[in-house]
């Protein structure tokens, strides 16, 4: 059955659709959004191989004619090259200002080419059909649109609402099992946040749904974007809780960017779940958390399979200043203080913008010897 959670934002408020098959029914959700039954579908080759023909043909199915820009799959494309290629492609389609632009695949081809559409003619209307679990927990949903930069990620973007998200549980059936773990990390990262009766469920249900289960895929999703939907709602340019949703990520990014993101040898969910225990590690180091709590959450972190240590993190061996440089150019540090989010409990995280930088490098070599 098809759900829907309104992302309340005024006049650039839209749906999220979730449900199986929605694929195959993709015209009649699309049409009432097209000037002229023509749409631009963005997607990456794995997707287009996979699921580019359902989709084709539900579009067809109603009269919609679809021409399709299939980018090489990774994060890669996620920087200028990428976004001046797909930019000429589009333009190259001669699409006018009030067409659509699809974006079909995960958070790699949703930033890009929310960010494309953006940017061409001063703003084209997009619409979200994100085929990862991170991309419909997460990307997908919210507005947030970026490409990386050599300094850090999503370094340079744009906030550009979806009209509309697709989430077809259906497609995750062929998402292979490591995608889908890494997607987890996001989905029990909104239990953390504020939810503890959601990470009970994720340890209920979480193998469930690492094992494909539709039914706890379907539910994880809802209750995902139901929260997202509620702080982006509250918070839409992130000038006050939307930060939360950063948890793990400032330990995340740095492992990304140490990593070398691009092929594939850390994901960003692996990434942001590593970086999550080390949050709550952290907070429990600094006396915010009572350290039972703490084990608590990094064990239901662990459950799902994600490597919450870091020495075994893909990507290392770390370096600490390396580390260290990328957490000072985070995004969501202002006047040179840090800002983490930190946590005194399972469902209790809070923005904490005073961190001293000694105690987190102090931190990280404990955590690293
Ligand atoms: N905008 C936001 O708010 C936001 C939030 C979180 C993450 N992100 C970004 O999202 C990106 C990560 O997204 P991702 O994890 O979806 O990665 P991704 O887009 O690279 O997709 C992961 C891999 O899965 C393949 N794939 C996609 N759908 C598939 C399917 N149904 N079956 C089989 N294979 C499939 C892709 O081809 C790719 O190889 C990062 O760039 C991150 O910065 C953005
Ligand atoms: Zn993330």
């Amino acid at each position: 059955m098809t759900t829907s959670i309104a992302v309340g934002l005024g006049e650039r408020s839209y749906e999220v659709r979730i449900g199986p098959g929605l694929l195959g029914q993709a015209g009649r959700h699309v049409a009432p959004f097209l000037r002229r039954p023509r749409a631009a579908v963005v997607t990456d080759e794995t997707v287009a191989r996979l699921h580019g023909q359902t989709l084709r043909a539900g579009l067809e199915a109603d009269g919609i004619s679809v021409d399709e820009i299939v980018l090489p799959p990774g994060e890669d494309q996620k920087g200028f090259a990428g976004l001046e290629r797909l930019c000429d492609g589009l333009l190259a389609l001669g699409l006018e200002r009030r067409d659509v632009v699809i974006a079909f695949g995960g958070g790699v081809i949703g930033d890009l080419t929310g960010l494309a559409a953006g940017l061409l003619k001063r703003g084209m209307d997009f619409i979200q059909i994100p085929t990862t679990l991170l991309a419909q927990v997460d990307s997908s949903v919210g507005g947030k649109t970026a490409i990386n930069a050599s300094a850090g990620k999503n370094l340079i973007g744009l906030f550009h609402q979806p009209r509309l998200v697709l989430a077809d549980i259906g497609v995750l059936d062929t998402l292979p099992a490591r995608e889908r773990r890494a997607g987890w990390a996001e989905v029990i990262k909104y239990g953390l946040i504020d939810d503890p009766a959601f990470v009970d469920w994720c340890g209920t249900r979480g193998a469930a749904a690492m094992a494909g289960d539709p039914g706890a895929l379907q539910r994880a999703v809802e209750v995902s974007v139901a929260a997202k939907a509620r702080i982006v709602a509250a918070d839409e340019r992130e000038e006050g809780v939307r930060a939360l949703l950063n948890l793990g990520h400032t330990f995340g990014h740095a492992f990304e960017v140490s990593a070398g993101y691009g092929g594939g040898v850390l994901l960003h969910g692996e990434a942001v779940g590593c970086g999550m225990a080390l949050a709550y590690r952290f907070s429990a180091a600094q006396g915010l958390c009572p350290p039972d709590e703490a084990a608590r959450a990094v064990n239901a972190i662990a459950a799902s399979g994600l490597e919450t240590d870091p020495r075994r993190l893909p990507g290392g061996p770390w370096d600490i200043a390396a580390l260290m440089a990328a957490i000072g150019q985070d995004k969501k540090n202002a006047g040179g203080a840090l800002t983490f989010i930190l946590t005194r409990g399972i469902g209790q995280a809070f923005i904490a913008r005073d961190v001293d930088p000694g105690a987190v490098r102090a931190f990280l070599a404990s955590e690293l010897s």
